[in-house]
C-alpha cells in the first residue's frame, strides 16, 4: 500500500481507503474481518457519516473491534455531518451535536476529520465556523474537510474558516467522469464540454485539497457496478485484457486508473468482502500508462476531439 502525505496536515493517508456506508447490516465478527483484513493490507483510512445506516454503521464499527486498545490510534477515522432528515444544515448547533453523536457512536476521544457532507442552501459560514473552531480548540476534531461542493461553495468558507479544507468527497469513477471530461473538451458546443461542478478538480489541485472519489465502482448514481455487467462490454473488455497481462484483477485496474492521476486522489471503496478488498488493495502496485489510462477512458464511451 502506497501512503498520501495529506497536504496541511499531519496525516500520512493509505492511497485507498474504506467506506463504511455498508456495513450495517454486518455482523460483528464479519465488521472484525473487514477491519481487520483492510489494516493488513495497509489500509488506515475509514470513511463514515453520521446518517449511514441511520447511525448503525459508526455504532456497529466500533462495537466490533476494541477502540481502547493501540488499534485506534492506526486509524484515521473521518466522518460527516450536515444530512438531516428532508434538509441539510450546517448550523453550528447541528454540526456541534453531530458530532457529539458521533464520538459516542464511534466510541472514541477525537475524530480524525470531519467533512461537511452536503452542501447545504442555506449556510451561513460564519456559524460553520465558530462550531470548526470549538470543535478544534475540544480536540475532539483534528481536522475538516468538505464533500460534494465546488470552488465557490469552498471558497466562501475559506472566507471565514481558521482551519484549511483538506478534503473534498466528489463522485469520481471511470463511467463518471465529469470532473475530467469538460476540461478534455472545452469551449466545444457538445455535452461533455458543459463544466458542471466550476472546475472542481483544477480548483483542489491548485488550492492543495485532496479529492477522495467516493463509489468507485457504480455508474450513475448507485445504480449499480459496472465491472462484469453487459451494460459496458467494450469497457470491461478493455479492463479485463489490461487486469490479465498485469495479473490483477478488474477492480484493482478500475482502481488503478484513478489513482493514475497525478492529482493524488484518494479513492474510498465500499465493499463489505473482505476477499474482494485484497483484491482492490492490489491497485497501489500497478501504475497504468498514459495510454492505458486514455484506453479506458475511450472504453467508457468517452471521445477525445
Ligand atoms: N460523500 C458522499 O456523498 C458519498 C456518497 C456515497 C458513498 N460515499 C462513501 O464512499 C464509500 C464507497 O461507496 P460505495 O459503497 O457506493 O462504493 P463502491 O466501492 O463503488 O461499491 C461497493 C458496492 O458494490 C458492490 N460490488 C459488487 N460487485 C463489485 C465489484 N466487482 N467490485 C467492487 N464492488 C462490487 C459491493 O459489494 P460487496 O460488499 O459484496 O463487495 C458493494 O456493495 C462509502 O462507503 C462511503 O464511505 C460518500
Amino acid at each position: 500500500m502506497k501512503y498520501i502525505k495529506i497536504a496541511n496536515s499531519d496525516l500520512n493517508a493509505s492511497e485507498i481507503s474504506l467506506g463504511c456506508m455498508r456495513i450495517s447490516d454486518l455482523t460483528n465478527q464479519e465488521i472484525s474481518n473487514l477491519i481487520h483484513t483492510a489494516m493488513d493490507e495497509g489500509v488506515n483510512f475509514f470513511d463514515h457519516a453520521d446518517v449511514y445506516g441511520g447511525g448503525k454503521s459508526e455504532e456497529k464499527f466500533s462495537g466490533a473491534i476494541d477502540m481502547t486498545s493501540g488499534l485506534r490510534e492506526q486509524m484515521i477515522l473521518q466522518t460527516k455531518c450536515g444530512i438531516r432528515k428532508d434538509c441539510y444544515d450546517f448550523s453550528k448547533e447541528h454540526i456541534l451535536e453531530a458530532v457529539d453523536g458521533s464520538l459516542k457512536r464511534l466510541r472514541t476521544e477525537y475524530i480524525d476529520v470531519l467533512l461537511l457532507h452536503r452542501p447545504d442552501a442555506l449556510v451561513e459560514p460564519e456559524e460553520v465556523a465558530e462550531a470548526f473552531t470549538i470543535l478544534e480548540n475540544s480536540g475532539k476534531v483534528k481536522y475538516f474537510g468538505v464533500s460534494n461542493q465546488n470552488p465557490m461553495q469552498i471558497e466562501l468558507l475559506r472566507k471565514f474558516l481558521k482551519q484549511k479544507i483538506i478534503f473534498n468527497q466528489l463522485q469520481f469513477s471511470i463511467t463518471n467522469t465529469g470532473m475530467i471530461d469538460a476540461g478534455i473538451n472545452v469551449n466545444m458546443e457538445i455535452d461533455p464540454s458543459i463544466n458542471r461542478d466550476g472546475s472542481i478538480l483544477d480548483y483542489c489541485r491548485l488550492k492543495n485539497i485532496t479529492i477522495q472519489p467516493w463509489s468507485p465502482f457504480q455508474y450513475g448514481f448507485f445504480e449499480g457496478v459496472f465491472l462484469d455487467n453487459e451494460k459496458f462490454p467494450d469497457l470491461n473488455q478493455k479492463i479485463n485484457a489490461i487486469a490479465a497481462a498485469k495479473g490483477v484483477t478488474n477492480t484493482a485496474i478500475a482502481i488503478a486508473w484513478i489513482l493514475r492521476h497525478p492529482a493524488r486522489m484518494q479513492p474510498i471503496v465500499g465493499t463489505t468482502n473482505p476477499g474482494r478488498l485484497k483484491d482492490i488493495c492490489k491497485a497501489s502496485d500497478v501504475t497504468l500508462t498514459r495510454l492505458e489510462w486514455y484506453e479506458i477512458y475511450l472504453a467508457a464511451g468517452n471521445k477525445l476531439p
